[in-house]
């Protein structure tokens, strides 16, 4: 069986090319939404869903990451000088989120590589992946349902929403099974997936559920990477490895979807990381009035054609 979820492994090492040239010098989850960094976010939705260990899968230009993470003494004396209290701790928060630990990838060799790399991390119990780049901001109540999805049925659970279906082409889309199995007792619909395929054309979709980046995997996912070779783009893929889970419900648990009705966010692309900072913006405590009222009159304004 597949035993406590208490590792998340985030995948940080994409080149995010993207958003070049802000992704240059700076990895894309460090670009700020609000007033902190996307990973943030990232590791306080595991945090959220009950995750204290993290281990972070890194590539170039890693440093600000660790640093984001890690205590700055001077900074935090200084602000405790001014008894400033309220930036204090909003600088700790970050350090004292999780217990956050580091890998490199070496090569961005793809997202199924990144996440071999974390198998002496995680052991034989089953683990939670977040994609670095993505922003759910739902106070881990979707992680936490799938980590409960995969200890009461022994599955790999992923997350998925449905997508327009012309845009099937950007995402690892899911077929879903046909069987009378109850897929019950969870807040949001679930899914047996017969099989998966990475970022098929809108002809060839087998469906319009598109995955996101969160997973409960089982830990034999593992040794199923170590055999997946290059796939789409001459990358080695999760969906690929997914796809072998999928078709062995007896022997791995086979893989089931939960399809999230909520809103996600794909910092490393540009609108939807726009989105994310106004909505984010419009709810934040302190701007969040301002924002609004900005939204409802000056912001108008910005929907006309440019010289109309
Ligand atoms: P993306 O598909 O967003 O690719 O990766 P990317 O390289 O990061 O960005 P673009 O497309 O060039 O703009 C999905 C997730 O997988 C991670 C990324 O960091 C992101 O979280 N990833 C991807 C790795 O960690 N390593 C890889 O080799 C590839």
């Amino acid at each position: 069986m597949a035993g406590a979820v208490t590792k998340a492994v985030i995948p940080a090492a994409g080149l995010g090319t993207r958003f070049l040239p802000a992704t240059k010098a700076l990895p894309k989850e460090m670009l700020p939404v609000v007033d902190r960094p996307a990973i943030q976010y990232v590791v306080e939705e595991a945090v959220d869903a009950g995750i204290g260990d993290v281990l972070m899968v890194t590539g170039r230009n890693k440093t600000p990451l660790e640093n984001h993470f890690d205590r700055v003494a001077e900074l935090e004396e200084t602000l405790a000088a001014r008894g400033d209290d309220a930036r204090l701790a909003a600088v700790r928060a970050a350090n004292e989120l999780a217990d956050v630990h580091y890998l490199r990838q070496g090569q961005p060799l793809g997202l199924g590589h990144a996440v071999l790399r974390a198998k002496q991390h995680v052991g034989r119990s089953s683990f939670a992946v977040l994609l670095g780049d993505d922003i759910i901001v739902d106070g881990g109540a979707m992680l936490a349902e799938m980590i409960a999805v995969n200890e009461r049925t022994g599955a790999s659970v992923i997350a998925v929403q449905e997508v327009p279906h012309e845009l099937t082409s950007s995402y690892g889309i899911v077929t879903p099974a046909e069987t009378d199995e109850a897929l019950d007792g969870a807040k949001w619909p679930l899914v047996r997936v017969a099989s998966l395929v990475e970022k098929p054309a809108p002809e060839d979709a087998p469906s319009n559920l598109a995955i996101i980046g969160r997973y409960v995997l089982r830990p034999e996912v593992f040794e199923v990477l170590e055999r997946t070779g290059p796939g789409r783009g001459g990358e080695i893929q999760l969906t690929d490895a997914l796809q072998e889970l999928a078709a062995d419900p007896e022997g791995t648990g086979g893989v089931i979807a939960m399809v999230f009705p909520g809103r996600r966010y794909d910092t490393g692309n540009k609108l939807d990381y726009l989105k994310a900072n106004l909505e984010l913006a419009a709810q934040h405590p302190e701007i969040g009035p301002a924002v609004r009222e900005w939204l409802r009159t000056d912001a108008a304004a910005l929907g006309e054609e440019p010289g109309a």
